[in-house]
C-alpha cells in the first residue's frame, strides 16, 4: 500500500524534564537515565533510554525547560500555546463545550480565530485539558506531543499544538466533527449504516498500517472505538497516543513494558507476558470489527457471564455467515453485505487468533477489506436476515440496554488495565 509522504523522516524523539544529573545528550535531544519512581521501575525491562518517557520532577523549571525543548524540536510544525488563550478560546473549559471524557482528562471544543498565532488558520479545535494526577498523566501528555506531532497521515488525527504550563498539561487537535466512532455505534436509535462501518475499518486499519509501517515502527498499544474519531465524512482517524510505544529494535521481536491499555481489547499474551508487539495491536483491530459486527461492546459487565467478553461469546459464531447472521447488529435490521460480513468476521477471527503469529499484518488487513467494497448483496433482501428478533440468540436486548454516555461512570465502558489508565 502507498503511504502518504511524511512532512519530514520519522524519528524517536522526546523531551526532557529529568533532573540535569540524570541527563544525556543525544544530537539534539536529551536523554533521560530511569528514574527510581516506583511506577516506572514496574516495567519488565529497561528500555532505550532516549524513547522512555519516564519524568522525575512536574516543577516549574522543568516545564520551563520540556518548553524550549519541544519549541527547538518541532519548530513552527506545532504551536505552543498560554494556558489563558485556552481558557478563552473553550470558555474556561465550559462543560458546555465539553466533547468527550477519557482517563485523561476532558476535551472542549474551542475555536481558532485567523488572528491567533502567524500561521495558523481560523478553525474549531478541540482542547484536552490533562487531568495530571502523578506521572501517569505527564508520561501520556508527552507521548501524544513526541508521536502526534511527528507523525502525519490522513487516517491520523491532526496536533495543532500544546501547552505546558507548571503542572498544567493540555492539547490542541483539529476538530473532527463527528466525535468518535464509540458514540455512533452504540448509540440506540441512529445507527452506521454498513457500507459506512466498513469505510471506518478501513480508515483506522490504514492508519494502524501507517504506524506499523513506519521506519521506526509504533505500536499504538490502546485501539479501541472511543480512540477512533470521525471526520464530517466518516473518515477514521486515531486519537489518544498516550500509551504509544516505539517497536521493538533490530532483531528484538518484542518491546517489554507494564501492561497498559483496555480490558476486552487488549491481546492475551500482552497481559500475561507483557510482551507488546505490532500484533497486539492487530488483535484490539480484531475486536473492533467485532464491534462494527455486533454492536456490542468489547466487555460489558451488565450481560450474563458467558455473554459478557465480546471475543469469547463471539467466536463460535464467526465461522459460517448461518451462524453470523445471530450476531450481526440487530441495528443494521438486515442492511449489510451478507458476504461482507462472512468475511470480515473471518477477517476478525485471523486477528484475534491466540497465537499472535497467525494474525495478519495491517498492510494485509487493509487489502482484505478494501475488497469488501464490492459486494452489495443484502441480507434483508437475499433472505439471510431471520425474521423474528427472538431468534437472534443473546442479542435481543442489544437495543434497549446501551447508554451513550460518555464517562467513567457508564458502568458500559471499556475498564483499565491499569488504575491510571483508562476509559
Ligand atoms: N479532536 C477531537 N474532536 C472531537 N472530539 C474529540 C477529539 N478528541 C477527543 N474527542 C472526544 O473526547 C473523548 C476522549 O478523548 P481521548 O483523546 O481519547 O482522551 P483520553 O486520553 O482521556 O482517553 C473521545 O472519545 C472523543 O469523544
Ligand atoms: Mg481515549
Amino acid at each position: 500500500m502507498k503511504q502518504p509522504s511524511k512532512s519530514r523522516p520519522w524519528r524517536p524523539l522526546t523531551a526532557n524534564c529529568c533532573s540535569t544529573k540524570d541527563q544525556t545528550k543525544i544530537g539534539n535531544f536529551i536523554r533521560c537515565k530511569p528514574t527510581s519512581r516506583s511506577d516506572l521501575s514496574k516495567d519488565v525491562a529497561p528500555m532505550p533510554s532516549f524513547r522512555r518517557l519516564s519524568f522525575s520532577d512536574l516543577s516549574r523549571s522543568s516545564s520551563m525547560r520540556i518548553n524550549e525543548d519541544l519549541a527547538q524540536s518541532f519548530g513552527s510544525d506545532l504551536h505552543d500555546f498560554q494556558l489563558s488563550e485556552l481558557r478563552a478560546i473553550t470558555q474556561n473549559f465550559s462543560s458546555n463545550f465539553l466533547l468527550g471524557e477519557g482517563g485523561f482528562g476532558t476535551v472542549h471544543k474551542g475555536y481558532i480565530d485567523g488572528n491567533f498565532r502567524q500561521g495558523l488558520k481560523a478553525q474549531p479545535v478541540a482542547v484536552k485539558l490533562l487531568d495530571i494526577e502523578g506521572l501517569q498523566g505527564h508520561r501520556e501528555w508527552l507521548a501524544e506531543v513526541v508521536f502526534l506531532g511527528q507523525l502525519r497521515h490522513p487516517n491520523l488525527v491532526k496536533l495543532i499544538g500544546y501547552c505546558c504550563e507548571e503542572e498544567e498539561r493540555l492539547l490542541v487537535y483539529e476538530f473532527m466533527p463527528r466525535g468518535s466512532l464509540e458514540n455512533h455505534l452504540f448509540r440506540r436509535i441512529s445507527s452506521l449504516p454498513w457500507a459506512t462501518r466498513l469505510k471506518i475499518a478501513i480508515g483506522a486499519a490504514k492508519g494502524l498500517s501507517f504506524l506499523h509501517g513506519a521506519e521506526n515502527p509504533v505500536i499504538y498499544r490502546d485501539f479501541k472505538t472511543s480512540n477512533v474519531l470521525l471526520d464530517s465524512d466518516f473518515t477514521a482517524k486515531l486519537s489518544d497516543f498516550g500509551l504509544a510505544k516505539m517497536g521493538p529494535e533490530g532483531s528484538k521481536s518484542h518491546v517489554s513494558t507494564r501492561v497498559m491499555g483496555t480490558y476486552g481489547y487488549a491481546a492475551p499474551e500482552y497481559i500475561s507476558t507483557g510482551h507488546l508487539t505490532t500484533k497486539s495491536d492487530v488483535y484490539s483491530f480484531g475486536v473492533v470489527l467485532l464491534e462494527l459486527l455486533t454492536g456490542r461492546r468489547a466487555m460489558e459487565k451488565t450481560r450474563p457471564k458467558t455473554e459478557q467478553s465480546l471475543v469469547d461469546w463471539s467466536r463460535p459464531y464467526l465461522s459460517s455467515s448461518r451462524k453470523l447472521r445471530y450476531i450481526m447488529d440487530p441495528r443494521l435490521a438486515g442492511q449489510y453485505s451478507v458476504k461482507g460480513s462472512k468475511e470480515m468476521a473471518r477477517l476478525a477471527q485471523q486477528c484475534i487468533s491466540l497465537n499472535p503469529k497467525d494474525r495478519p499484518r495491517m498492510a494485509t488487513t487493509v487489502e482484505t477489506l478494501e475488497n469488501l467494497q464490492q459486494y452489495k448483496d443484502m441480507a434483508i433482501t437475499c433472505g439471510h436476515w431471520p425474521a423474528s428478533a427472538k431468534s437472534r440468540k443473546g442479542a435481543s436486548d442489544n437495543k434497549i440496554k446501551i447508554d451513550i454516555r460518555v464517562g467513567a461512570t457508564n458502568p458500559r465502558k471499556p475498564s483499565p488495565l491499569v488504575a491510571s489508565k483508562k476509559t
